[in-house]
């Protein structure tokens, strides 16, 4: 078999160090005309354009005027919410009382998962995000349904089923045996094929009982690098609630640190209302917070600390998440853009290099994938998107005013959407193009 070789050619920008760690100092690589050559999805030349290197026969799509990056992540989104996303008027309990519980009801029928996961994932190739790691429902359907999909279009992503045995309607509890025996079979067939890899998912610590938290635990630790995710401190409705349903834990975070689901790749969404103890628990567990700045602002939770996460003698590992439903974009653009204003209401300042950082490297970083996505050069797998900073009338007219790439980047956070996105690369293959709305995947 003669190896799948192809090319890409034209101004790129990558990350190769932190720039929350490193204020002050260059944390990226930007290369006005570069050459990435791909070889079975990977990566295995990026550099300045030199004729002499293109394969014979092979012709670089060339963007001249565009600005290739590593694709983004997603690390915390909903993919069954798709449907519901911008429903008005209730924070976080009553919102899924309301609009979530209804909704993920209906994915029982493999037909209905299918089609949302589809659209769900046209989406976000749409909004550049390469690699989401979602939340499915309590139904092993919307499992097999979702990572079937993802599997054709030969994404590297994440996902696991519900765990929800109890303080939810009927049709959508299961059980802590059946939750986990249907885990344990979705992990078995799905983790490690292609590049998926299954999250053990308890959807926060009010809809599991002890029993069930117990056997998410054992379930983590007997997989061989299965991931974990949950919410954690997204409002203060449901940490007065957790309190009262778990009066022996010291917190909400000591809540999963006494089943063992607090460590590396455990990934948490929110945190927005964590005690110091919390803070330092999560540094020195290893674990992941996943920051969602447009869920936090809809539904009224909180301004995340991202400055104690991230500029600190004691850092947790931070990602970004749209959070789809209570998100409302999946755009990074958008995720990026409402970071900066909690930032702001904060009294803080967010740069442009760290935002496009923790949409790329940062959070391929925090979710332990790095050594496969995150940035630009030869070994990594070429998930890629081609920005075009001049999308739009108005983007061309404020970019033909901005003096540095830094600027050229903060301008596309604050104004930026799908529109912004010329083409998404999944390993190597073009799997969105905005200019031929022919469906590609
Ligand atoms: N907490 C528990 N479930 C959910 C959910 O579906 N979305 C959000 N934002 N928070 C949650
Ligand atoms: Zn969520």
């Amino acid at each position: 078999n003669d190896p799948m070789i192809s090319a890409l050619r034209g101004p790129s920008l990558s990350y190769f160090a932190n720039p929350f760690d490193d204020q002050g100092s260059i944390c990226h690589r930007y290369e006005a005309d570069t050459l990435i050559l791909i070889e079975d999805g990977i990566i295995t030349h990026a550099g300045a354009y030199d004729p002499a290197l293109v394969p014979h026969g092979i012709v670089p799509d060339h963007y001249p005027d565009g600005l290739i990056l590593p694709g983004f992540i997603d690390a915390h989104v909903h993919y069954p919410q798709m449907p519901l996303i911008a429903a008005h008027g209730r924070q976080l309990l009553e919102w899924l009382d309301h609009y979530v519980f209804p909704t993920e009801a209906r994915y029982h029928d493999i037909d209905f998962a299918r089609l949302i996961a589809r659209r769900f994932l046209r989406e976000e190739l749409r909004a550049g995000v390469t690699t989401p790691i979602t939340y499915c429902t309590v139904h092993p359907e919307s499992v097999d349904a979702y990572f079937e999909e993802a599997a054709r279009l030969g994404l590297r992503t994440g996902a696991g089923k519900v765990l929800m045995d109890r303080n939810a309607p009927e049709n959508l509890r299961d059980t802590a045996r059946t939750g986990y025996d249907q885990s344990r079979r979705l992990a078995a067939r799905w983790h490690g094929q292609d590049r998926l890899f299954y999250v053990v998912t308890p959807r926060f610590a009010p809809t599991s009982t002890e029993e069930q938290l117990d056997l998410a635990g054992t379930l983590l630790r007997e997989g061989d690098g299965l991931y974990m995710q949950t919410h954690l401190a997204e409002n203060q409705a449901e940490l007065a609630w957790v309190q009262r349903l778990f009066p022996a834990s010291r917190d909400y975070l000591d809540v999963y640190d006494r089943f063992g689901l607090v460590g590396p790749r455990c990934l948490f969404g929110h945190a927005i209302h964590l005690n110091e103890r919390e803070w330092a628990r999560l540094a020195e567990a290893g674990a992941t917070i996943v920051h969602c700045p447009t869920s936090n602002l809809f539904l009224g939770s909180g301004l995340f600390n991202l400055k104690r996460a991230l500029v600190s003698a004691n850092p947790v590992r931070t990602a970004l998440g749209s959070d789809i439903g209570a998100g409302t974009s999946v755009s990074p653009f958008a995720t990026l853009g409402e970071a900066y204003k909690i930032a702001q209401l904060r009294g803080e300042v967010l740069t442009a290099h760290q935002a496009f950082y923790l949409a790329t490297l940062g959070s391929a970083r925090a979710i332990s994938q790095d050594d496969h996505i995150g940035s630009i050069e030869p070994g990594k797998e070429a998930d890629l998107v081609v920005l075009d900073p001049r999308a739009t009338p108005l983007l061309a007219e404020r970019q033909s005013h901005a003096e540095t790439l830094e600027d050229q980047l903060f301008i596309m956070m604050t104004l930026g959407d799908d529109r912004l996105v010329r083409a998404t690369y999944v390993a190597g293959r073009k799997r969105h193009d905005r200019d031929n709305a022919g469906d590609l995947s």
